[in-house]
């Protein structure tokens, strides 16, 4: 065991109050997935319909399985390879690591590329490189900011000093450990970050598009709702509440005992749908007043976002504090995804922290640099009709996390005693949510492993709903 200057044991670090445990995991779930994920996702799959399907897997799905990865984090004060070690259980379920670390490397290869983009829209647009498209006719600026954008991703040294700010950015956080990093750092963005969405979406819905645009992330129409949506919907309630891979037993390892576990969860999850729902409300408004197409990945976020927004009074401040709020989003979802690793590089390896954050964040920047840029070494190559960038979103979200959020699912739910789940839980007894407890196993047991294992046979192609 690690030891101090006067050879006590070391005590693993923990966030300082619940405000704190709050910000962090509400860090970790609002990210890259809000911004353009989820106001498309739902535009073009029936709305209102969509967002109801949504979360109908929050609470079926996501809800359980984020519980589920709180309780073993906080419970072990482990890294999700350790945790197995902690409760005596089988080699088998370290397998749930092995796959988290696996999720986590695979992730941070395309989404640090992407957030390097967010970062150098900063940069520009606080350089004023978009005030120019408001003097062009429409058509001709729209050309102006696709060109603007394939600059930015398709270059070839541009792309990578971005994505390096990025990563940079994030080893300099997580270097600063849990309390000095990670907690000082989602404190304090985390705010900010929630003010300049309310900010962009009250600019948006001043608009006189705002009804187009809010009938069309909101309107509920169900005939747009197809099978493949409702898959659609299910995986990006994984993706955006970061579970199936560790990131919450990270987190719910800093937790402090008199966390009310399921309050966080429920607090967590709906702050985190609000904004996705702000972040649609911000952007499909302005969309529509300029009578343009809501299209959706990454046209909508580097194209039509500028372009749209520079249209309007004050619009380049309105740029600058959108892709601020973007930048903010990705970059406390970051830390969580590489915390992972590190703790387990800490723990399992007894890597010092700083030779851990050095060493994976230099991996991740490499490997991320070689993959997935369009005019690097790989950059060209395709597995099965797919570039390497889509492949390492496919495995992740699709294949990954759905089985380690399966795995955790049935570890919870089978192996650990009802008793001690309602103990650990109530915090002691503390809490009167004992009653919650029974029911969360129930779901945990029958339910969630049910629609999980629907979600992974389509991901296969072995179901085809
Ligand atoms: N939840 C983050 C988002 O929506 C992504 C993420 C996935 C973060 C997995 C951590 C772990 O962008």
């Amino acid at each position: 065991m690690k030891t101090n200057k006067n050879g006590k044991p070391e005590k693993r670090e923990t966030f300082s109050t619940s405000l704190a445990v709050f910000f962090a995991t509400l860090g970790s779930a609002v990210g890259l997935g809000n911004i353009w994920k989820f106001p498309y996702m739902t535009g073009m799959n029936g709305g209102g319909a969509f967002i109801l399907v949504y979360l109908f897997f929050v609470l079926l799905i996501g809800i359980p399985i984020m519980l589920s990865e709180f309780y073993l984090g906080r419970k072990t004060r482990s890294n999700v390879v350790g945790v197995f070690d902690k409760l005596k259980a089988s080699r088998f379920w370290k397998l749930i690591g092995y796959f988290g670390l696996l999720s986590a490397m695979l992730i941070m290869f395309f989404y640090s590329t992407v957030a390097g983009w967010v970062y150098s829209y900063v940069f520009k647009a606080l350089r004023g490189d978009f005030r120019s498209l408001s003097s062009m006719g429409l058509a001709e600026a729209k050309a102006a900011a696709e060109k603007a954008f394939e600059t930015t991703a398709g270059g070839t040294y541009e792309p990578m000093v971005w994505q390096f700010v990025a990563v940079f950015v994030v080893a300099a956080i997580l270097l600063g450990g849990v309390k000095k990093g990670i907690e000082r750092v989602t404190k304090t963005l985390m705010p900010l970050l929630l003010t300049l969405i309310v900010i962009c979406a009250v600019r948006a819905l001043t608009l006189s598009g705002a009804g187009e645009g809010v009938a069309f992330l909101m309107k509920a129409d169900f005939s747009k709702l197809s099978a493949a949506s409702v898959l659609a919907a299910m995986g990006l309630a994984f993706f955006k509440l970061s579970l199936g891979m560790g990131t919450m037993v990270t987190y719910g390892s800093y937790f402090n005992k008199e966390n009310n576990l399921i309050g966080t969860s429920f607090q967590v999850a709906i702050s985190d749908t609000l904004v996705s729902l702000l972040a649609g409300l911000a952007v499909f408004p302005v969309v529509f007043t300029f009578n343009l197409a809501p299209e959706g990945g990454p046209g909508l976020l580097f194209a039509t976002i500028p372009l749209v927004f520079s249209l309007l009074p004050l619009g380049n401040l309105l740029l600058v504090l959108f892709f601020l709020l973007t930048a903010i989003a990705a970059t406390t979802a970051m830390i969580s995804m590489v915390e992972v690793p590190v703790v387990i590089f800490m723990e399992e390896l007894k890597v010092p922290r700083k030779k851990a954050v050095l060493l994976i964040t230099g991996l991740m920047f490499v490997i991320g640099v070689l993959t997935t840029h369009p005019q690097s070494l790989f950059g060209g190559v395709t597995i099965a009709g797919k570039s390497l960038f889509d492949l390492f979103d496919y495995l992740s979200s699709n294949i990954l996390m759905p089985l380690g959020g399966l795995l955790i699912t049935l570890f919870v739910a089978y192996f650990v005693k009802k008793n001690e789940l309602i103990r650990e839980m109530t915090n002691n007894g503390h809490l009167k949510t004992a009653g919650l407890v029974t029911l969360l196993q129930f779901v945990l047991k029958f339910v969630t492993p049910l629609l999980l294992i629907i979600v992974f046979l389509n991901a296969l192609g072995i179901l085809k709903l």
